[in-house]
């Protein structure tokens, strides 16, 4: 949690940039899992956490532009609340901390709404991606289920994605605290995993690690032998000598801002000759574009930069041919890295995407691109001082998609198929690392997490076998 002032000034800008009208956000509720009592873990909104930065469920601001006011929602526990769930710090107190002096009950919500509105004030509202929040809106605001969506407010969301996307020393600050702690799992995953050993129980010890460490996953663990599938989420592998170990994997701590890190590794103490060859070609795809990360530069542009250094790489060692350039314009390098660079980060593991996807990543100036893979990539626009940046470069054997565009004939001037055939069993690679684009270009946030073959190969050597 930050300063008082830190919530205050966030509002106030926010208020500055939509101009007029209520704009209101929408906390969280607890959500059933199997049924109402038992519940999934409580993952506050984010925009709420950014603007109101209460952690609590079933909350609501409210920003009055004209009436310079800012407010909040929600019900003071009651006596039995208290003796199911222990003594609870007051809701007034909560929202003092965040320089909110008007509280009121939820129940007053759609009068509130309902006379702003017959003061002719707009009601700003982001696109909800939870049904009891969808439901919420339809009954404050009368607005049909289906029309929700069409009515959410643009330039709420533009204003909110413009904020939001510049982050403050004191969030650096945040994410490198989470960072720091998933760089210690990853590098003790890669140091102690062991052939004969489940998926499943190095996914259980790092699930264990992050809430020692008083935090949670910021995402669901991708921990694999089987890494050519982009977000693997099966865990019953035996590892094997020989194999690949994609682990992709990052925790948040109690300020909910996300790390998001991935490392390949041999199961053996050593990566196999085809291995390292592959290996090496996506470690200098990630560091050529983590170089080329500066303020101005589009990442459209450096995630074209990251394909041609992998077309050139898979050129040296067969596998494409013919012109690199022409390549990586027509698109066929996607066979091998099918996603996009990378995406913004910050408290949301994909930075605001329940706000629009291009909203987020792209503006009038860059185009999403319309080619397969290429059209994964989630953030292609001009970069600026205080964006926060994966870079994540993979090179994956997908039999399934080989098959598919051989039989096709798609791009046989580029590919060479026959080649294939020796890395059907491959798996994938990928690297990940956050990125803070600064002033004069680019700093790797966290402590540094081996990623050469030399350093990898150093952590593997004393695993037995
Ligand atoms: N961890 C999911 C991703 O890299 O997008
Ligand atoms: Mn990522
Ligand atoms: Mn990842």
């Amino acid at each position: 949690m930050f300063s008082t002032n830190t919530y205050v000034e966030r509002r106030q800008k926010l208020a500055e940039q939509v101009g007029s009208g209520m704009i209101l956000l929408l906390g969280n509720e607890e959500e059933g899992m199997n049924y109402a009592d038992n519940i999934y873990h409580f993952r506050q909104d984010s925009t709420f956490l950014y603007y109101f930065g209460i952690n609590q469920a079933g909350l609501v601001g409210m920003i009055d532009i004209e009436g310079e006011q800012s407010a909040l929602f929600g019900d003071e526990a009651t006596m039995d609340d208290v003796v199911w769930m222990g003594s609870q710090i007051s809701l007034k107190n909560k929202a003092k901390n965040v320089g909110v002096t008007c509280v009121a009950p939820r129940s007053q919500i759609a009068s509130t709404l309902q006379k702003a509105q017959s003061k002719g004030q707009t009601v700003h509202f982001l696109p909800p991606y939870r049904a009891k929040n969808t439901l919420k809106l339809h009954e404050w605001l009368q607005i049909p289920v289906k029309e929700i969506k069409n009515e959410t407010s643009v330039p709420l969301i533009k204003a909110i994605v413009n904020q939001r996307s510049i982050k403050s020393d004191e969030e650096i600050a945040e994410m490198e605290k989470a960072l720091n702690v998933t760089a210690d799992l990853h590098t003790t995953v890669m140091e102690v995993t062991q052939a004969g050993v489940l998926e499943r129980e190095i996914v259980g010890a790092i699930q264990g690690i992050a809430v020692r460490e008083g935090g949670q996953m910021a995402y669901p663990i991708i921990l694999t032998v089987n890494g050519q599938t982009l977000h693997n989420h099966y865990h019953g592998n035996k590892l094997q000598k020989g194999q690949l170990v994609l682990g992709d994997f990052g925790v948040e701590l109690e300020s909910s801002y996300a790390s998001d890190i991935t490392r390949t590794f041999p199961v053996d103490t050593h990566f196999t000759e085809q291995q390292k060859a592959i290996y090496q070609i996506v470690l200098d795809a990630q560091m050529a574009a983590i170089e080329a990360i500066r303020p101005r530069i589009s990442y459209q542009e450096i995630h074209l930069l990251a394909m041609e250094v992998i077309a050139e790489g898979l050129k040296a060692v067969g596998l494409m041919k013919g012109s690199v350039e022409e390549a990586v314009a027509a698109g066929a390098v996607a066979l091998f890295m099918p996603h996009g660079l990378g995406h913004a980060i910050g408290l949301d593991v994909h930075d605001m995407e329940d706000l629009g996807e291009d909203f987020v990543g792209y503006d009038d100036t860059i185009q999403r691109s319309k080619l397969f893979g290429y059209s994964s990539l989630r953030f292609g626009r001009k970069l600026q001082a205080g964006h926060v940046v994966t870079v994540e470069p993979g090179i994956y054997f997908i039999p399934e998609l080989i098959d598919k565009w051989q039989k096709e004939g798609r791009y046989t001037e580029f590919i060479n198929y026959e080649a294939l055939e020796n890395y059907r069993n491959f798996g994938g690679i990928r690297i990940e690392d956050n990125v803070l684009v600064t002033a004069t270009g680019r700093r790797v946030l966290g402590k540094p997490i081996p990623k050469t073959i030399e350093e990898i190969e150093a952590l593997r050597k004393t695993v037995t076998s």
